[in-house]
């Protein structure tokens, strides 16, 4: 976070303001040189090239959405069937499970049988075995007793997503056969937990990734363990861990393992390779074991990050400040920014709200972000990653996501809007107009980009992501803006209270 300031604190503001901006100044160099050394976004320019070839052009059901971060979401693939066995496989140019013979089986009452690898979605593999389970994390093997044949899969839950695939590592899953030249393995660490395989690599380093691609899928995964699961990471990336293991310790009381880098035999009895994905930033609790909805998922995160309130109350202490509804401000600097916020912030105050502008980027404390975000009744922000901090609002909470102009409003309902429903979340938006746009300064009146943003879409995700998330800062009117936090007042707790007493 570069800035969590208490709005309602005038004096020292000055200094303060100096002090940020050296501030922020320090986080923009410090952030950069992140980005160069860990995140995979110098590959965005590629990222794109691949989706889009993939992909033709931008149409309504193939949601990107570019972040901070820079990396390419998909929501192509959502029609999500039952989980259906894979019945025929190439090599796996995109990363899917892969085999040379057909898998489907069928037991003594004709039914089938779940296959060792079998896809949970357009969008995952996962495979299970048990039994003799031995895992050689340098060779992404693991050998299996009973195994008819060899498996591969990708543990990464962008199957047909190439670019992201080819920064995941494919694993082998192996008879383990005494007929062959070699001899089994032996083990050198036995465990009795399960074991999942997953990967890190993808997307990873962008917020609204992490979770729809790693940690939501990992917890529809592995929440049923109760703890007696390993984690063994794929193409591990220490900081990545790190940023979130306080997630992996809610999910498994086993230590993470960089199984790319081990050396050992680790022997089990069952293991779980693939995490399974639902949809964008989101549980189906239909499909999902008891237990494993959205509402457990928020629940664990509050669990692992120390969160306090499960539901947007206000305190019953009269001289809290907590009896203020509380609106954080969710502040973009590059692309996407409010030009007014401090107008923004003022006018929320003065409908009694007690205000904070926050930043979350990579260089964010998770569990420091969280706490703010989770002491929020409203959460208002543009379009982007950051809204991906819905996850620690409290139930009964408001998001207001701000979408930038330019016929944006299917991006922002399969990236923000419809994940709000499962987490007890009142979702509003605001449509940014022609005059509250930058873009309205940098074009004439009737250039296509103000008078017709689908003859953008149609020239592909490039272009719509150039001209209208890229180079465009938005300045919310304020008089309209008050509206919308009227409303979001209304369907608070504090906003019914403060009716009944007026
Ligand atoms: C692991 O378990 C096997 C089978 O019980 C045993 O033979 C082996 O010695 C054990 N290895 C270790 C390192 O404990």
């Amino acid at each position: 976070m570069k800035s969590n300031r208490n709005l309602s604190r005038a004096e020292g503001r000055r200094l303060g303001n100096a002090a940020l901006i050296a501030f922020m100044l320090g986080s923009l160099l410090l952030l950069s040189v992140i980005r160069a050394r860990f995140s995979p976004i110098g590959k965005t320019g590629d990222a794109i090239k691949a989706e889009e070839e993939r992909q033709g052009l931008v149409s309504k059901d193939s949601v990107k959405m570019e972040t901070a971060d820079e990396a390419a979401v998909s929501t192509a693939e959502d029609e999500e069937g039952e989980a259906h066995p894979k019945t025929a496989g190439t090599s796996s140019g995109g990363g899917g499970v892969s085999t040379s013979t057909p898998v489907v089986t069928v037991d003594a009452t004709d039914r089938v049988i779940k296959p060792v690898c079998y896809e949970t979605s357009r969008r995952s593999d996962t495979c299970e075995a048990a039994g003799d389970v031995r895992v050689q994390g340098r060779s992404q093997t693991i050998n299996v007793g009973l195994l008819d044949h060899e498996w591969r899969v990708k543990p990464y839950c962008r199957k047909h997503d190439a670019f992201a695939q080819s920064h995941v590592k494919e694993w082998t899953l192996r008879p383990l056969s005494s007929d062959g030249a070699a001899p089994p393995p032996q083990c050198t660490v036995n465990s009795s937990a399960t074991a999942f395989v997953m990967s890190t690599g993808g997307f990873t380093g962008n917020l609204f990734h992490d979770y729809t691609d790693v940690l939501i899928p990992a917890f529809i995964t592995a929440h049923r363990f109760a703890g007696e699961v390993q984690f063994l990471v794929s193409s591990f990336k220490s900081w990545w861990t790190n940023r979130y293991l306080q997630i992996f310790q809610q999910l498994s009381k086993h230590e993470v393992i960089d199984i790319d880098n081990d050396d050992e035999v680790r022997c089990f009895r069952n293991v779980v390779v693939g995490p399974t994905f639902h949809k964008e930033l989101g549980i189906d609790a239909s499909k999902a074991p008891p237990g494993s909805s959205m509402v457990d998922f928020r629940a664990m995160l509050r669990g692992a990050f120390g969160l306090e309130r499960a539901t947007a109350e206000p305190s019953g202490d009269r001289w809290d400040i907590r009896r203020r509804p509380r609106l954080l401000i969710i502040a973009r600097r590059s692309s996407r920014a409010f030009l007014n916020e401090r107008a923004m912030a003022d006018m929320a105050m003065s409908l009694g709200f007690d205000v904070r502008v926050g930043e979350p980027d990579i260089t964010s404390d998770v569990s420091k972000f969280a706490r703010l975000v989770n002491s929020a009744d409203v959460m208002v922000g543009v379009h982007g990653a950051g809204l991906t901090n819905m996850v620690f609002l409290p139930a009964g909470a408001v998001l207001i996501q701000v979408v930038p102009y330019g016929g944006l409003e299917w991006l922002a309902r399969s990236t923000f809007q419809e994940p709000s429903a499962d987490m007890q979340i009142h979702y509003m938006e605001y449509m940014i107009q022609l005059d509250e746009t930058t873009l309205s300064e940098q074009y004439p009146k009737d250039h296509p980009v103000l008078r017709d943003p689908n003859s953008i879409h149609k020239q592909g995700w490039n272009a719509l992501k150039t001209v209208y998330l890229d180079k465009q800062n938005v300045r919310p009117h304020l008089g309209r803006l008050k509206i919308t936090f009227l409303e979001a007042l209304k369907l608070l707790p504090h906003g019914q209270q403060q009716a009944n007493n007026n």
